[in-house]
């Protein structure tokens, strides 16, 4: 009998800063400190995922981009070296990762049968993208468990917001379908920042926390909006204002990401629980998790 389920679903953003503060063996470059309170978030959050001994990440990126659908990891392991391109100063991480490929199989035949169209990743020499590296290291700093990694297949710059929406249900749907079939138990990490308009030049320290704050009022005021109807269990509203929220917000919910998890764990009426929220280099960031009662 399949006991698989998503025991969890994490809003995980991934600036590379976060890695770059905590100063792992893997990340070349070295800091002073910095972003405190989304890193001791972030601590949090990996406590909480792993009481629930999950089996497999399955990590949904907006820096994998693919505009000819959505692409799956195909191969059972990666090791190579990621360099942030805008922020090689800060993020020049050495990974080494496992994949789950045949629950990536799984989902993307459902996907595909969904009528999504799909491809699977099969380039051993592929280089992972941040996104994906800096979401599941935070979340899972020991990497023990295998990933599955989704591209963001950019509906909402080739169309718009609502048809990637729908995309991304079909998704979730396939996503939800797969991990059940599987008898995993699974997590689910959306990697994106809520509003993310950000600064255009980078202090002498990057560390330099005095200079760090929310680009505007505005991006902070659609942040709160988002954070607090998530602490409420309003996810079908999120859902419903994400086209205006992407726009005004310039939200990496564009990516698809925060959509396919919410519709995945079949939009949650529960409140999530929020870790933290700050900014990084303007950009607004909250770590939060849902946890269906039943697993909690
Ligand atoms: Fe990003």
């Amino acid at each position: 009998m399949s006991t698989g389920r998503i025991v969890a679903g994490a809003l995980a953003p991934h600036p590379p800063h976060l890695v770059y503060a905590d100063n792992p063996p893997q990340n070349e470059p070295t800091s002073e400190c910095g972003w405190e309170m989304l890193r001791w978030g972030y601590e949090r959050l990996a406590k909480d995922i792993a009481a629930l001994e999950p089996d497999v990440l399955i990590v949904l990126s907006p820096h994998w981009q693919t505009y000819i659908g959505t692409h799956f990891l195909g191969v059972p392991h990666f090791a190579s070296k990621s360099v942030d391109p805008v922020f090689p100063n800060l993020f020049r991480y050495h990974y080494d990762l496992k994949v789950d490929v045949p629950l990536a199989e799984a989902i993307e035949e459902r996907a595909r049968a969904a009528g999504l169209v799909t491809k699977m990743m099969r380039n051993p020499d592929f280089r992972v993208d941040y996104g994906t590296i800096v979401s599941c290291h935070l979340t899972r700093p020991q990497w023990d468990l295998p990933i599955v990694s989704i591209s963001s297949c950019r509906a909402t710059s080739y169309y718009n917001v609502d048809v990637m929406q729908e995309q991304q249900m079909a998704l979730a749907r396939a996503t939800r379908e797969a991990v059940v079939a599987s008898g995993r138990r699974a997590v689910l990490l959306a990697s994106e920042s809520l509003s993310h308009r950000h600064f255009v030049t980078e202090s002498a320290v990057p560390e330099d926390m005095s200079n760090e704050h929310i680009t505007n009022h505005h991006q902070y005021l659609w942040d709160m909006k988002l954070v607090e109807m998530l602490r409420r269990g309003e996810s079908r509203r999120v859902v419903d204002l994400m086209p205006e929220f992407t726009e005004q917000a310039v939200s990496e919910s564009d990516s698809g990401a925060l959509t396919w998890l919410l519709a995945a764990m079949d939009y949650p009426d529960y409140p999530a629980e929020l870790y933290a929220y700050g900014s990084v280099i303007g950009t607004g960031n909250a770590v939060m998790s849902f946890i269906p009662p039943e697993e909690a």
